[in-house]
């Protein structure tokens, strides 16, 4: 299975497909291309050392947000991509995008959703004083970390945990769930009803 890799930081989740999935002789799964929106992300710099084929895409170089949707679309077509990864990626795609690409695009979340989505889900829950966090992999809807959730994994937060205490155990944790989600989606495990996502293990 084709796969893209959409980020915008440091790319530790791209990292780990890189090497879980993609230089893994025995994985389905083969990243065809990396898409960052931001011109200093890590995550290019980790795509060039694999050899990926990688592309800045910013949002300042297109009229509106759906002619920087359109060059995304044209990359998407030209490597042949069957599922779009966001890996850390921070910008939310116009309703049309979204449909054209109805139940395959994935996004990773660093928080037990539907509690606190958006940018800051780790701050919130150490904010909210929540006891739970965790991780989810998710359907992308025209919504902002709303769509149909495949997996999830809890993680406890602990009373003297900061944000980079939490977040480092999250991302622990992402760097396990994503490839096994998308190994999942490639054997064609994944199946959608409304929200209702069933994985056939
Ligand atoms: C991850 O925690 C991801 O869940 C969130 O942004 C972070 C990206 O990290 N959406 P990285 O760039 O993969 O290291």
């Amino acid at each position: 299975m084709t796969i893209a890799v959409l980020v915008s930081g440091s790319g530790s989740n791209l990292q780990t497909l890189i090497d879980q999935l993609h230089c893994d002789e025995t994985s389905e799964v083969n990243i065809a291309v990396v898409i960052s929106d931001r011109k200093k992300a890590y995550a290019l710099t980790r795509a060039q050392a694999a050899k990926i084929p990688s592309y800045i895409v910013t949002v300042r170089e297109f009229p509106n947000r759906h002619a920087f949707d359109n060059k995304i679309s044209v990359i998407l077509n030209k490597h042949g991509v069957e599922l779009i990864v966001l890996a850390g990626f921070m910008k939310l795609f116009q309703p049309a995008f979204v449909q054209k690409y109805s139940n395959r695009i994935i996004n990773i979340h660093p928080a037990l959703l539907p509690a606190f989505p958006g940018a800051h889900p780790v701050s919130d829950t150490l904010a909210y004083g929540a006891k739970v966090s965790g991780v989810t992999v998710h359907f992308v809807d025209e919504g902002m970390d709303s769509g149909p959730i495949i997996a999830q994994t809890p993680i406890p937060v602990f009373d003297d945990d900061d944000e980079k205490d939490l977040h480092a155990r999250l991302q622990a944790e992402e760097h396990n769930l994503y490839p096994k989600v998308i190994n999942w989606y490639a054997a064609g495990k994944i199946s959608v009803s409304g929200r209702k996502v069933i994985v056939k293990e």
